[in-house]
């Protein structure tokens, strides 16, 4: 990532909102250790918050929606499918820059999935397919296998509502509100 939000201040809010959908770009890496972790929450049981960590995939502006894959047995699509709202944090080092989006989640399987399933590296198949269920409890540390399970591969595709954006690359902070109802035109905030 070449981008360097220190030597270039937003003008204007529509070039804000492109440096915000920069820091939304999933980076493909080959050292796990550098993927752009995010912060999924959800509704949980009972309605209390529920958060994890989890990797952006894929975005789509046209649209407004980021694709995250997981584990159809997570409890977090249990969660979804019960209420399908959603917010996603992140923190762009890089960048300096704090997205926090909300949304909606479609769970996509099967046939729709597919795609992204041939796309995965082999070492990442078994992700999919963990038994017993992700979150069961067991006997001991290792007492589960991993058997890649194309029927248990999901992308949780989030539709967003809004996005609030904080920069703090210059002295002067920098925040932006911006929602799909006005076109995302945006509106300056106090940070
Ligand atoms: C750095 C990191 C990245 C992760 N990425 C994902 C991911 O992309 N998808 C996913 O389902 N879980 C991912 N996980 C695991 C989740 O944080 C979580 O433990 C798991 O999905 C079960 O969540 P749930 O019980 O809320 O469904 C990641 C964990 C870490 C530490």
């Amino acid at each position: 990532m070449t981008h360097d939000m220190n030597t270039s201040h937003p003008v204007d809010l529509a070039q804000f909102l492109n440096t915000a959908w920069s820091a939304l770009a999933p980076q493909i890496v080959a050292d796990k250790r550098k993927a752009q972790v995010v912060t999924l929450s959800t509704v949980g049981q009972g309605g209390a918050p529920a958060a994890r960590s989890v990797v952006l995939r894929a975005n789509d502006r046209s649209r407004a929606s980021v694709d995250i894959f997981t584990d159809a047995a997570t409890p977090k699509c249990a969660e979804i499918t019960n209420d399908p709202r959603a917010a996603l944090t992140l923190w762009h080092a890089d960048f300096q820059l704090q997205l926090r989006l909300s949304g909606t989640i479609e769970i996509i399987e099967g046939t729709q999935a597919h795609a992204a399933w041939s796309s995965l590296p082999d070492l990442a198949l078994p992700n999919y397919g963990v038994s017993p269920s992700p979150g069961s409890n067991i006997p001991t540390p290792t007492s589960y296998t991993r058997q890649p399970d194309q029927a248990r591969f999901a992308i949780l595709r989030m539709t967003l509502f809004d996005m609030d954006v904080v920069s703090l690359a210059a002295p002067i902070h920098i925040r932006a509100f911006y929602e799909r109802r006005d076109g995302w035109r945006g509106l300056w905030r106090v940070p």
